[in-house]
Protein backbone atom coordinates (compact mmCIF):
# COMPACT_ATOMS: atom_id res chain seq x y z
CA UNK A 1 0.00 0.00 0.00
CA UNK A 2 1.64 3.45 -0.98
CA UNK A 3 1.70 6.13 1.74
CA UNK A 4 0.53 9.48 0.31
CA UNK A 5 3.33 12.69 1.33
CA UNK A 6 1.51 15.24 3.29
CA UNK A 7 -1.38 13.13 4.32
CA UNK A 8 -3.10 13.42 0.94
CA UNK A 9 -4.99 10.74 -0.41
CA UNK A 10 -5.68 9.24 -3.94
CA UNK A 11 -9.33 9.80 -4.30
CA UNK A 12 -9.39 7.60 -7.50
CA UNK A 13 -9.29 4.35 -5.78
CA UNK A 14 -11.72 2.10 -6.80
CA UNK A 15 -11.74 -1.59 -6.56
CA UNK A 16 -13.42 -5.01 -6.48
CA UNK A 17 -13.78 -7.69 -3.51
CA UNK A 18 -15.60 -11.39 -3.34
CA UNK A 19 -17.05 -11.40 -0.10
CA UNK A 20 -17.30 -15.46 0.62
CA UNK A 21 -18.04 -14.65 4.48
CA UNK A 22 -19.05 -11.84 6.91
CA UNK A 23 -15.93 -11.71 8.28
CA UNK A 24 -14.37 -10.65 4.65
CA UNK A 25 -17.25 -8.03 4.30
CA UNK A 26 -16.15 -6.50 7.77
CA UNK A 27 -12.53 -6.58 6.27
CA UNK A 28 -13.12 -4.72 3.68
CA UNK A 29 -14.69 -2.28 5.80
CA UNK A 30 -11.65 -1.83 7.44
CA UNK A 31 -9.49 -1.39 4.74
CA UNK A 32 -11.69 0.98 3.09
CA UNK A 33 -11.81 2.77 6.59
CA UNK A 34 -7.69 3.37 6.52
CA UNK A 35 -8.43 6.01 3.67
CA UNK A 36 -11.67 7.56 4.89
CA UNK A 37 -11.43 11.06 6.89
CA UNK A 38 -13.49 13.07 8.75
CA UNK A 39 -16.15 14.97 6.54
CA UNK A 40 -16.36 11.91 4.53
CA UNK A 41 -19.63 10.28 3.09
CA UNK A 42 -20.07 6.76 2.11
CA UNK A 43 -22.81 5.27 0.25
CA UNK A 44 -23.88 1.67 0.60
CA UNK A 45 -26.09 0.38 -2.34
CA UNK A 46 -27.10 -3.22 -2.17
CA UNK A 47 -30.17 -5.36 -1.83
CA UNK A 48 -31.80 -5.99 1.81
CA UNK A 49 -29.47 -8.17 3.70
CA UNK A 50 -26.24 -7.28 0.94
CA UNK A 51 -23.71 -7.02 3.93
CA UNK A 52 -24.39 -2.91 4.37
CA UNK A 53 -24.49 -3.26 8.04
CA UNK A 54 -21.89 -5.97 8.34
CA UNK A 55 -19.77 -3.36 6.02
CA UNK A 56 -20.50 -0.12 7.97
CA UNK A 57 -19.36 -2.41 11.47
CA UNK A 58 -16.24 -2.78 9.66
CA UNK A 59 -15.62 0.71 8.96
CA UNK A 60 -16.71 1.64 12.38
CA UNK A 61 -13.45 -1.25 13.42
CA UNK A 62 -11.02 0.50 10.94
CA UNK A 63 -11.86 4.15 12.35
CA UNK A 64 -11.84 3.14 16.03
CA UNK A 65 -15.15 4.37 16.96
CA UNK A 66 -16.82 3.86 20.23
CA UNK A 67 -20.10 1.59 20.12
CA UNK A 68 -21.17 -1.58 18.35
CA UNK A 69 -22.64 -0.80 14.91
CA UNK A 70 -25.49 -2.56 14.76
CA UNK A 71 -28.42 -2.06 12.13
CA UNK A 72 -30.37 1.29 13.33
CA UNK A 73 -33.80 -0.75 12.97
CA UNK A 74 -35.82 1.56 14.83
CA UNK A 75 -33.85 4.99 14.40
CA UNK A 76 -32.64 6.68 11.13
CA UNK A 77 -29.15 7.22 12.21
CA UNK A 78 -26.53 6.48 15.40
CA UNK A 79 -23.73 8.61 16.29
CA UNK A 80 -20.68 6.81 17.13
CA UNK A 81 -17.91 8.89 18.99
CA UNK A 82 -14.43 9.29 18.09
CA UNK A 83 -12.07 6.84 19.27
CA UNK A 84 -9.36 9.17 20.45
CA UNK A 85 -8.56 12.70 19.87
CA UNK A 86 -8.31 13.91 16.25
CA UNK A 87 -9.79 11.07 14.94
CA UNK A 88 -13.48 10.92 13.09
CA UNK A 89 -16.54 10.11 14.66
CA UNK A 90 -18.85 7.67 12.73
CA UNK A 91 -22.97 8.33 11.76
CA UNK A 92 -24.56 5.87 10.47
CA UNK A 93 -27.19 6.23 8.10
CA UNK A 94 -29.92 4.00 7.30
CA UNK A 95 -32.30 5.66 4.81
CA UNK A 96 -34.76 2.82 3.77
CA UNK A 97 -37.73 4.28 5.48
CA UNK A 98 -36.55 8.01 3.82
CA UNK A 99 -37.79 6.46 0.55
CA UNK A 100 -41.65 7.10 -0.13
CA UNK A 101 -44.04 4.45 -2.19
CA UNK A 102 -42.81 5.24 -5.16
CA UNK A 103 -38.82 4.67 -4.10
CA UNK A 104 -38.20 8.16 -4.54
CA UNK A 105 -36.06 9.22 -1.98
CA UNK A 106 -37.10 12.61 0.14
CA UNK A 107 -33.75 14.68 0.68
CA UNK A 108 -35.76 16.65 3.20
CA UNK A 109 -35.61 13.90 5.74
CA UNK A 110 -32.08 13.67 5.89
CA UNK A 111 -31.93 17.36 6.59
CA UNK A 112 -34.09 16.50 9.41
CA UNK A 113 -31.14 14.26 10.68
CA UNK A 114 -29.30 18.00 11.29
CA UNK A 115 -26.04 15.43 10.02
CA UNK A 116 -24.52 18.92 8.60
CA UNK A 117 -23.67 19.76 12.22
CA UNK A 118 -21.56 16.81 12.57
CA UNK A 119 -20.25 16.37 9.10
CA UNK A 120 -16.87 17.87 9.59
CA UNK A 121 -16.27 15.90 12.49
CA UNK A 122 -17.18 12.69 11.17
CA UNK A 123 -17.36 9.85 8.60
CA UNK A 124 -20.79 9.50 7.67
CA UNK A 125 -21.99 6.07 6.29
CA UNK A 126 -25.83 5.79 4.92
CA UNK A 127 -27.16 2.45 3.74
CA UNK A 128 -29.80 2.68 1.05
CA UNK A 129 -28.16 6.58 0.12
CA UNK A 130 -27.76 6.50 -3.28
CA UNK A 131 -30.26 9.23 -4.55
CA UNK A 132 -30.60 10.44 -1.27
CA UNK A 133 -27.36 11.34 0.41
CA UNK A 134 -25.26 12.52 -2.49
CA UNK A 135 -25.81 16.25 -2.15
CA UNK A 136 -24.42 16.45 1.25
CA UNK A 137 -20.68 16.44 0.06
CA UNK A 138 -18.96 16.98 -3.05
CA UNK A 139 -17.51 13.41 -3.74
CA UNK A 140 -18.51 10.28 -1.97
CA UNK A 141 -17.29 6.82 -2.05
CA UNK A 142 -19.46 4.36 -3.28
CA UNK A 143 -20.04 0.88 -2.38
CA UNK A 144 -21.94 -1.55 -4.06
CA UNK A 145 -22.94 -4.99 -2.44
CA UNK A 146 -23.97 -8.02 -4.41
CA UNK A 147 -24.09 -11.70 -4.87
CA UNK A 148 -22.86 -13.53 -8.37
CA UNK A 149 -25.78 -14.90 -9.73
CA UNK A 150 -23.83 -18.34 -10.71
CA UNK A 151 -22.01 -18.95 -7.27
CA UNK A 152 -24.29 -16.95 -4.98
CA UNK A 153 -21.20 -15.50 -3.39
CA UNK A 154 -20.74 -11.67 -2.67
CA UNK A 155 -18.64 -9.46 -3.78
CA UNK A 156 -18.51 -5.52 -3.70
CA UNK A 157 -17.53 -2.97 -6.07
CA UNK A 158 -15.92 0.52 -4.77
CA UNK A 159 -15.56 3.73 -6.20
CA UNK A 160 -14.83 7.42 -5.52
CA UNK A 161 -17.37 9.46 -7.70
CA UNK A 162 -18.34 13.33 -7.84
CA UNK A 163 -21.37 14.86 -7.51
N1 LIG B 1 -19.94 -11.57 2.58
C1 LIG B 1 -20.91 -12.22 3.25
N2 LIG B 1 -21.12 -13.54 3.06
C2 LIG B 1 -22.11 -14.18 3.73
N3 LIG B 1 -22.94 -13.59 4.61
C3 LIG B 1 -22.79 -12.27 4.82
C4 LIG B 1 -21.78 -11.53 4.16
N4 LIG B 1 -21.87 -10.24 4.55
C5 LIG B 1 -22.87 -10.19 5.45
N5 LIG B 1 -23.43 -11.40 5.61
C6 LIG B 1 -24.57 -11.75 6.47
O1 LIG B 1 -25.77 -11.34 5.87
C7 LIG B 1 -26.70 -10.93 6.85
C8 LIG B 1 -27.18 -9.53 6.56
O2 LIG B 1 -26.09 -8.65 6.71
P1 LIG B 1 -26.32 -7.12 6.99
O3 LIG B 1 -27.27 -6.92 8.09
O4 LIG B 1 -24.97 -6.51 7.12
O5 LIG B 1 -27.01 -6.69 5.62
P2 LIG B 1 -27.67 -5.27 5.27
O6 LIG B 1 -27.37 -5.02 3.83
O7 LIG B 1 -27.26 -4.23 6.23
O8 LIG B 1 -29.22 -5.60 5.44
P3 LIG B 1 -30.44 -4.54 5.46
O9 LIG B 1 -30.80 -4.33 4.01
O10 LIG B 1 -31.51 -5.25 6.21
O11 LIG B 1 -29.96 -3.30 6.14
C9 LIG B 1 -25.99 -11.06 8.20
O12 LIG B 1 -26.35 -12.27 8.79
C10 LIG B 1 -24.53 -11.05 7.81
O13 LIG B 1 -23.73 -11.76 8.75
MG1 LIG C 1 -28.41 -2.89 7.33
Amino acid sequence: MTEHPGGSRNTERSGRRELPDTADTEALGRELAADLRAGDLVILDGPLGAGKTALTRGIGAGLGVTGRVSSPTFIIARQHAPGGDGRPGLIHVDAYRLADANGAATLDDLDALDLDTDLADSVVVVEWGEGVAERLTDRHLLVRLRRDDESDTRHAVWEWVST
